[in-house]
Order: C-alpha cells, then structure tokens, then sequence
C-alpha cells in the first residue's frame, strides 16, 4: 500500500482521505469509522450547540482513541462556545468552513490544537498562510454544500503554487483515480464528502444515499447565488422553486425563510423533493453503498495501481 505522507505524519493517521465536517451528517457514527478505518473522521458541528458537539466528542472518543477533527463553521450562531468546547474537551484538530477564522488561531494553538481552514481562492490562502495554520484544505464549486466559483482542477495547483503549508484537496474527487490527480496537482491528501454519504455507517436517510446514487453527471445545481452564500445540492422541488424566487428577484430574508431546516428535511428525515439534498457533481461517479472501511481501502488500492501504470510512460 502507498505510504509516506507527509500529512499523514503530522496527523498521526495512516491514509491520507479526510471525511469533510458535514452539517447533520458528520456525526459520531461516520467519523469514528472513518477514523478507526486509518482516514481522518471529522464532526461537522455547523449550527449545533455546544452541548450537541461535547456529546459527539465525547462518544468518538469512547469509540475511538484515532485522531479525528471538528470542523467549525464560522456563521454559527455559537461560534465562541464551541471554539471553547474544543478547548475544553481537549480536541486536537480543526478544520473551519465558511470564511476567514484569522481572529480564532492564536487562542486554538495555546490550546495545542492542529488548524486546517478549508478556502476556495488564492488570496484567502495567502493570507492565512501567514497565521500560524498546518494545513490547508482546498475546495472546488464541484463540492457539496457552500462552494467557491472555481473549479479543484484550476484552484488546486494555483493554491499549492501559492502556500507552503500542506495541501489537501476536496470537491469532486470520489476513487483512486482523484486521490492520484490531486496528489499530481500538488495536494498531500483528500477530503471526501459526497462518496462518505454513500456508505453504511453515514447516517444520512436511504432515500437521499439512493438519490445520490441514481444522480447523472448534472444531476446537481447551485442555489443561492444572489445571496452570497451558495450551497450545491442535487436538482429537485425545492432548488427549482428556490431558483425561480431568485430571478424573480424577492428578498433574501423570504429565500433564508424558504430555506430554513430544509436540509434536515431531505438528508435526515428522507424528503426527497421538499428537502435540501447538499452534494457534489461526483455523485454521479458514485454508485454503490458500502462500509467506509471498503472505500477507503479501495481507493488506496486503486490510487496505488494507478501509479504503477502511470511508470510505462518513463
Ligand atoms: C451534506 C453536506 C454538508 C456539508 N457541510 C459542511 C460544513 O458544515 N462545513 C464545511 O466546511 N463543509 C461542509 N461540506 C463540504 C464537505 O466537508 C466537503 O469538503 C465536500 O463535500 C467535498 O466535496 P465532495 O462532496 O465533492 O466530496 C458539506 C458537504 C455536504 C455534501
């Protein structure tokens, strides 16, 4: 199996794929056994209070004594409380979606915790590259959820062209054959989010994993974008009325309206045309259920095959 990471080292994991902090999905469940499987399970805290995250820390580590992180969302009402619940549940790395937590760094790294922020432009690395951060998490508008405007394949190499810190590529990658291109554009590892909704551990209703399974290559849209924060989601009811009111032009406060618990709706409790269904375009690569120990497995194989082949070329 391939090894030598560099960022498998720093973290103390044994394969370089990181399972994305997903809102409502990266639970306790899917990232102990992603963690236990040698990747890096993540809890996705999103809106959650802090007493929702001490819990699913505290259950991953009953589960597990592997390294896992918590990814914080920066437009979290409570923001502050759980920066201080990592602290205080001696959590030891972070990763942060949805802005710049600049201010954040200086107290998480007292506090001994690894920061690895997830951007989508060049600048923004730039600039927190010069805080004290151990890596950075590159993701491109192929992802699911909130998404940037360019593309991994353009913003990856741009990225690892512009940092020093190490790279970890995210958005559209799903098999061997993305870890393999992303470790080419220059990235020490990948994080996954779509592929992990499709496996047996994610909570996620089987009614999304089997939308997520039926979906094509344009399978999915970006809404959302005339209120600054766009979110990709499969195409459904819900993205087509959502689109609809954007060109019509109504104010964000009746989209925010339209938009509220929609994604519990769909990924949780299974409302496949009412609900929010947050996914990538490799949704479309993804066809099958299976335990995270087997995709991740798979990949390394694939990734590690992939490489021999490549060396006819030499
Ligand atoms: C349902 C869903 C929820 C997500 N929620 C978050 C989140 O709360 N914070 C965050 O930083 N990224 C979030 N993401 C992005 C993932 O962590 C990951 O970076 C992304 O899914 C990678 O792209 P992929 O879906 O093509 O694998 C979410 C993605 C999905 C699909």
């Amino acid at each position: 199996m391939l090894s030598n990471f560099e960022i498998c080292k720093l973290l103390n994991i044994e394969y370089p794929i990181f399972q994305g902090g997903m809102a409502r999905l990266g639970t306790t469940e899917l990232v102990s056994a992603v963690s236990i499987a040698g990747g890096l399970g993540i809890i996705g805290s999103s809106d959650a209070p802090p007493d929702w995250l001490t819990d699913q820390i505290r259950q991953t580590k009953a589960k597990t004594d592997k390294p896992f992180g918590v990814n914080i969302l920066l437009l979290t009402p409570y923001l502050e409380e759980n920066l201080k619940v990592l602290v205080d549940e001696d959590v030891k790395i972070v990763t942060f979606g949805a802005g710049n937590p600049g201010k954040y760094i200086p107290a998480l790294k007292e506090a001994g915790i690894k920061i690895m922020p997830v951007v989508s432009s060049v600048a923004l690395a730039r600039r927190l590259e010069r805080l004290d951060i151990d890596a950075i998490i590159v993701e491109g508008m192929e992802s699911g959820g909130h998404v940037g405007d360019t593309t991994t394949m353009a913003l990856l190499p741009q990225i690892v062209s512009s940092v020093s810190v190490p790279v970890i590529a995210a958005g559209g990658i799903a098999d061997g054959r993305g870890l393999v291109a992303a470790l080419a554009l220059g990235a020490k590892g990948i994080q996954m989010g779509t592929r992990f909704i499709c496996s047996d551990e994610c909570i996620a209703h089987p009614k999304f994993k089997e939308s997520i399974i039926k979906a094509h290559d344009r399978a999915t849209v970006v809404t959302g974008e005339t209120t600054g924060h766009p979110v990709r989601c499969l195409e459904n009811k819900l993205t087509r009325q959502f689109m609809t009111l954007e060109k019509e032009g109504v104010p964000i406060s009746v989209l925010e309206e339209l938009g509220r618990g929609k994604l519990f709706s769909g990924v949780i409790q299974g409302n496949i045309e009412e609900g929010s269904l947050m996914a990538g375009q490799i949704a479309g690569l993804i066809k099958d259920i299976k335990p995270v120990k087997s995709i991740i497995q798979e990949i390394m194989l694939e990734a590690e095959q992939i490489i021999s082949a490549l060396n006819k070329y030499k």
